[in-house]
């Protein structure tokens, strides 16, 4: 949005045939256990997901981002894998994935999996090996286990904690004479970590990589991915440093042996036809954090990281200005497009965040109190939002759900909740849960068309979703989906969209205004008073429901101009 990013401005008409897809795409993730159930279970699975591919296409995606369907005990939702080569049961089978793959493809949509490379579920061959073998064992060198600290190792090795809460060590049964070894997890104890040094985990991975690559996936988003190497030594965290990140360098973040391997990964996606892509879920919150972030996108690299500035960014002009300008400034330097993601299965869903007092994501703290939310005032800053983050260049991720305007769902009754942080944490935080409810299709009442009638889903949905099903929202015009259908279809049909050029330009206090090429604009009213729309300009599309064309666009709304005829 300052000059450099300005000057990578490229005529639309010249750039076009040589844009990879992967640099403007609208990804959709889809949250597979909540998505559609086909087979009547209450879980969401692949022939449900298979069944809505037209839906998601009429929406305007270009992709869709299936979160792990593989076998697996779902201690954490499926991110722990017994099974990298198969699908699990509930979800369905692999030839359900090569039906979805063939629907999909007809349809011009691209299928991204959802790969785990950090850990494995307990319950992987490799694991339960590792457990029955003496301390020294190959089988115990694919993971990191270590003798414990103190009179008979009696201490966890070193200071780490779990992200999920408690230490990011469990001690394993003994074998042999002796004393018990400690295994190391930074999340559940059923998660333990891989030892990314190990050449066989390098190349084990590899080959799942090409196996689904031959199947036809298009991608992998990588989970975890700058946490696969831990430093030499497994030296401890700086003391007042928490788990995830804070503000130093950590031994098990970014460390520079992972960009090798997702070198060698390109290398691999590269050797298959049709542009397959690689996105990292890189999330350091370091304030070098976009530098960070970039080193991962180099050329020979990984395609994508996630940035996740917007997601974390409070509802304020300047916040959120810093959270689209550093970013583009950093990806430039190495001439990678940017991610914009608002909303995911980890976090609480826009119209729940923007209506709370504190809209900035919520720290590890805050989840651990309930928050009062106006879903009203949510849901007119996450339509605005909407039309913000479409306006964006670069890859824009949609989170299930998001184009229904859901909120969370934050009364779960506390028997229901799966999410693994709620045990960690002495059943303090709730975990995410919240965002992670079976999606509402159709009719008055639960299940909503996501199960055949008379099916309890997985986690409860509230009855107050009668108003914001799919099928609801279809006929009207004044629908966070009939919004979001607009914004897509103007995203992809309109030339002032289609480049990489975004220049920041005045506007009164408390309003962001963008400009595209042509001329294009949006206009953000985030804490200002009503600003009339400038003389000389068509409104394409505007966020504030009810309004006309030519009326003062208030706070907490946005709109999208062009330059009248
Ligand atoms: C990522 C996933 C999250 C999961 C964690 C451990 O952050 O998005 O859902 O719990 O990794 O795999």
């Amino acid at each position: 949005m300052d000059a450099t990013t300005a000057d990578r401005s490229t005529p639309v008409a010249e750039a076009a045939p040589a844009v990879p897809w992967w640099r403007h795409a609208v990804v959709y993730q889809v949250y597979l256990r909540s998505f559609a159930d086909a087979d009547g279970d209450g879980i969401g699975d692949i022939a449900g997901l298979r069944a809505r591919l037209p839906w998601i296409s009429d929406l305007g995606a270009d992709a869709v981002w299936v979160n792990p369907w593989y076998r697996s005990p779902m201690v954490d939702g499926g991110y722990d894998v017994a099974d990298y080569r198969d699908i699990d049961p509930r979800f369905g089978t692999l030839d359900d994935v090569r039906s979805l793959l063939a629907d999909a493809h007809a349809l011009g949509l691209r299928v991204i999996a959802d790969i785990v490379p950090n850990h494995t579920s307990a319950e992987h061959p490799w694991f339960r090996e590792a457990l029955a073998a003496e301390p020294g064992s190959a089988a115990r060198a694919r993971y990191l286990f270590r003798d414990g600290r103190g009179p008979g190792g009696d201490e966890p090795p070193n200071n780490w904690l779990s992200i999920f809460g408690g230490r990011a060590w469990t001690r394993a049964p003994r074998t042999g004479d002796r004393p018990a070894q400690w295994y190391e997890h930074l999340f559940d104890p059923r998660q333990p970590d891989l030892d990314w040094a190990s050449t066989e985990v390098r190349e084990a991975f590899e080959a799942i990589l090409r196996f689904w690559f031959d199947l036809g996936i298009d991608g992998f988003r990588i989970d975890v991915a700058q946490g696969l190497v831990k430093a030499d030594g497994l030296p401890d965290v700086p003391p007042g440093v928490g788990p995830w990140v804070g503000g130093l360098s950590h031994p098990y973040w970014g460390q520079d042996g992972v960009h090798g391997i997702y070198r060698s990964w390109r290398r691999i996606a590269d050797g298959y036809p049709g542009d397959r892509v690689l996105i990292g879920e890189v999330a350091p919150t370091e304030d070098d954090r976009h530098a960070r972030r970039a080193r991962f996108v180099r050329p020979d690299e990984l395609h994508q990281v996630f940035n996740f500035d917007l997601l974390a960014a409070a509802w304020d002009v300047d916040a959120v200005a810093t959270a689209i300008e550093a970013p583009l400034a950093a990806n430039a330097s190495v001439g990678a497009p940017v991610t914009w993601v608002l909303g995911n299965h980890d976090t609480p869903r826009q119209v729940t965040r923007y209506g709370r007092a504190s809209t900035a994501a919520p720290s590890r703290e805050e989840q651990a109190r309930s928050h009062p939310t106006d879903v009203a005032l949510g849901t007119r800053r996450a339509r605005a939002a909407a039309l913000l983050l479409l306006a964006l260049p670069g890859c824009a991720y949609l989170y299930a759900g998001e184009e229904l305007g859901l909120p969370d769902m934050d009364d779960l009754p506390d028997h229901v909740i799966d999410d693994p942080v709620w045990r960690r944490s002495g059943f303090t935080i709730r975990g995410r849960d919240g965002c992670r409810v079976p999606l509402p299709w159709s009719g008055d009442a639960p299940p909503f068309g996501f199960s055949p009638p008379g099916v309890g889903t997985w986690l409860p949905q509230p009855a107050a979703w009668a108003g914001l099903t799919a099928a609801g929202q279809e006929h009207d015009a004044l629908s966070m989906l009939a919004l979001y259908r607009a914004a897509l279809r103007l995203r992809r049909a309109h030339p002032g969209l289609a480049g990489e050029r975004l220049l920041r330009v005045p506007a009164p206090d408390g309003v962001l205004a963008l400009e595209r090429d042509a001329g294009l604009r949006c206009l953000v009213n985030i804490a200002g008073e009503p600003v009339a729309i400038p003389a000389g300009s068509r409104v394409l599309l505007r966020s504030d429901t009810g309004a006309a064309d030519g009326d003062p666009l208030p706070r907490d709304a946005a709109a999208w101009l062009e330059p009248a005829p």
